[in-house]
């Protein structure tokens, strides 16, 4: 771009106009000569500063340009590439700006035999029904996104330089080839403008008076917003992307004609399907749009500023069991009947887990206050999705949804964010596989995975190399595909929700010590859930109101499965005053509410068997240690090196930047007990650090800064109100694009 000293834009229209005027602004393209038809929009253009020359006759200035944007109407490319053709320099750049590719590539064939090597096909995705030069904006392209079509033959170089003059307009630019952009523009601009036009049409024609429209509300008037733009602008357009637009107005006839059937036969369940679908694909659109939800959170960046807090007080209730959730998801979409859930976590991990299965078919209401309403579509209910399932941040969903999609009929991939694209899968792959299953990882055992469908599994007697409730609960829930019976024996007892659901939705499983087992070929009965509050998540309150001086909070309905509560027996052992009120038992799992009290901990060697029943907790639990006294010895913990970040590593750099004292070993950590000071730490894309880091501050002496905090909404949405409520001093700075 930086070679170019003189632009020629041919079409002043809205799209040329606004590019135009946005080069000028950046200083780009040089000297700008537009040109237009109409000799009064080219008089204007000059007269606002748009343009340095024009005229109404392109071809005095093709020989003086460096680079040429055509942007006239699809129809009209032909005759103006035609009256360019002779005066082209061979080093012009030349790009256009047409809304089908495939049609601009015919018109320069017919023209020049071939595309020549500097036409670089492109296209802005961004307008308005306005049109003409007054209706310019010089910002029309920030933060759009426009679309190079490049050809085999065009040189890097003229690629990079009509991708450089986008970028110089704020776009974001990305490429692909001529049918895939003629498709996917069919469907989701095209199509919805052939709707808007026909809707207005047909209801206009009913009543000529047009009186209809007085009474059309906004339901009207924000779907037909677009059936005011340029007539003949889009009459070529579906001229010159026809093959496309029809191939898109078929597949949507079809759809239609599936919502017809259900509206005639008042289907409701159909309805309600195709409804629950639809929204949660607009939502998860407009989450897109708005750099707002758990695919976006890669472009979130928020940190925590947590100063030091005063005591502790009050009563709170934390979120729902994460593990809870994702298998209230699973089985519910599995099992005969519709499953009512209560108190299910709003957090992006379990809600991947939700998404995962809409995308398999299951008509799913809510989530609305933590109730969500599943209906189950059977085990052998569940439809091919239309592309990979990414399940965000959550390794339980992975490991999980790997043991059920091996007994599927389909292909499915699974993919993931970067901290889980790191997190090995072969523990998973290694038994499927000797089920049966066919199943492929990327490099290392890591996602994505590709596990094929139609493979007969037969039962295995697994014995797991490794204490994991989601390797135990991937075979299990495999095992409901298999013939004959499925076996897993674990080295240490880990969480047992997978036993139990399965257990209340009426499908037998048969426990004997380390061992569970069932057999393959039954059915799931839906069943209502309660989900208890998470005991993970009260853990981080558990700790900050042990070690906040003068604090007492009793934390509501926490889930106190046995396989669970490694994090109280600790904290117990090192001298926590924690008590247990109100114990019930909700949906077959233990639930109390949990009185703590301030109190002066000690440094304790913490028992190898509590490791797997505190397993998501150590991060806290290491903060607690930093403020016992003496030192605290954890040993057997080599798990902890492979959950969302390396645990071990990540929070021994940040208590040592805080000034604490501790000694790394391969499958554990010494912490010795002390002040804790002030300074920056790191989350390392894991929620449970970064919180951890938060329950610090009730202790340290100055400030911690906690970068990259976003990932907090995996397992614990509203977690800075909460707290702060109960206490702590806790602001949030937000630096997301
Ligand atoms: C989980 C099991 C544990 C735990 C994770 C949730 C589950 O992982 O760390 O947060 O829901 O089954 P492992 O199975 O890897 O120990």
């Amino acid at each position: 771009m930086d070679t170019v000293k003189t632009t020629l834009v041919i079409g002043l229209g809205l799209i040329g106009g606004s590019l135009a005027l946005a080069l000028k602004k950046a200083g780009l393209g040089g000297h700008i000569i537009g040109c237009d038809r109409d000799q009064d929009e080219v008089e204007l253009a000059i007269s606002i500063g748009m343009i340095d020359q024009g005229s109404v006759r392109a071809e005095d200035w093709i020989e003086q340009a460096d680079l040429i944007v055509i942007s006239v109407p699809v129809i009209a490319m032909e005759s103006v590439m035609a009256q360019i053709r002779p005066l082209l320099r061979p080093d012009t750049i030349v790009t256009d700006v047409g809304s089908s590719k495939g049609s601009v590539l015919a018109s320069a064939e017919k023209v020049w035999g071939s595309l020549p090597d500097n036409f670089v096909l492109g296209h802005p995705i961004a307008g308005s029904e306005k049109s003409g030069v007054a209706a310019a904006l010089v910002d029309l392209y920030q933060r759009h996104k426009v679309i190079v079509t490049p050809a085999e033959n065009n040189p890097q170089a003229a690629v990079r330089c009509v991708t450089q003059m986008w970028q110089a307009c704020g776009a974001e630019v990305l490429s692909m080839d001529i049918p895939h952009h003629d498709e996917v523009l069919a469907a989701t601009s095209h199509l919805p403008h052939l709707l808007a036009f026909s809707l207005v049409d047909t209801l206009a024609r009913q009543d000529e008076s047009l009186e209809i429209f007085r009474y059309a509300a906004g339901g009207f008037r924000d779907f037909t917003r677009i059936a005011a733009s340029d007539p003949v602008m889009w009459r070529d357009i579906f001229t010159a992307n026809q093959r496309a637009v029809l191939k898109a107005l078929t597949e949507f006839e079809q759809g239609l004609a599936i919502l017809r059937t259900a509206v005639e036969q008042s289907d409701s369940d159909a309805m309600l399907g195709i409804f629950t679908r639809a929204k949660s694909a607009r939502e998860h659109f407009s989450r897109i749009l708005e750099n707002s939800a758990y695919i976006p959170m890669q472009n979130k960046l928020i940190h925590y500023r947590a100063a030091p807090g005063g005591a502790l007080s009050g009563r709170l209730r934390v979120p729902g069991d994460k593990s809870i959730s994702h298998r209230s998801i699973m089985l519910g979409s599995l099992a005969e009947g519709t499953t009512h859930i209560k108190g299910f976590l709003e957090g992006e991990d379990s809600l991947a887990t939700l998404q995962a299965f809409r995308d398999m078919g299951v008509v799913i209401e809510g989530p609305h206050q933590g109730e969500v309403t599943v209906h189950g579509v059977g085990l052998h209910g569940l439809k091919k999705p239309a592309g990979p399932l990414y399940l965000g941040n959550s390794g339980t969903s992975m490991r999980l949804l790997a043991g059920l999609m091996a007994g599927q009929s389909f292909d499915v991939e699974l993919t993931g964010d970067a901290s889980l694209t790191k997190r090995p899968m072969e523990r998973v792959a290694k038994p499927l596989r000797e089920m049966g299953a066919v199943v492929e990882t990327a490099e290392g055992g890591r996602p994505p995975m590709l596990i094929r469908g139609g493979q007969q599994l037969k039962g295995i007697d697994y014995v797991m190399p490794m204490a994991s409730a989601q390797v135990k609960s991937c075979v299990l829930l495999a095992g409901l595909y298999a013939q004959g019976e499925t076996q897993t024996t674990e080295p240490a007892p880990t969480r047992d929700h997978t036993e139990r659901m399965l257990t209340g939705f009426g499908y037998s499983v048969a426990r004997n010590g380390a061992s569970a087992s069932l057999q393959g070929g039954g059915k799931l009965v839906a069943s209502d859930i309660d989900v208890p509050s998470d005991i993970s998540s009260a853990a981080f309150f558990m700790v900050a109101g042990s070690i906040a001086p003068d604090s007492e909070i009793v934390i509501e309905h926490v889930g106190l499965n046995p396989t669970r509560v490694g994090v109280i027996n600790i904290l117990k052992l090192m001298g926590a005053d924690i008590t247990l009120e109100n114990e019930a038992e909700v949906g077959g799992e233990p639930v109390a509410d949990i009185r703590v009290r301030s109190a002066q901990l000690k440094g304790i060697d913490i028992p190898e068997d509590q490791v797997p029943l505190a397993i998501d907790e150590f991060p806290v639990l290491f903060v607690a240690a930093a403020c016992a006294e003496g030192v605290t010895r954890l040993r057997g913990a080599e798990e902890l090196r492979v959950k969302e970040s390396d645990r071990i590593q990540v929070m021994a750099d940040g208590l040592l930047a805080l000034g604490v004292d501790c000694t790394v070993v391969e499958d554990g950590i010494d912490i010795v007990g002390g002040v804790i000071g002030s300074g920056s730490v790191h989350s390392r894309d894991d929620h449970r650090i970064a919180m951890s880091f938060a329950v610090a501050s009730l202790r340290s002496e100055g400030e911690i800064f906690i970068e990259d905090c976003a990932n907090v909404a995996t397992s614990f949405p509203g977690f800075v109100e909460l707290a702060n409520g109960a206490g702590f001093n806790l602001s949030v700075e937000d630096e997301s694009l």
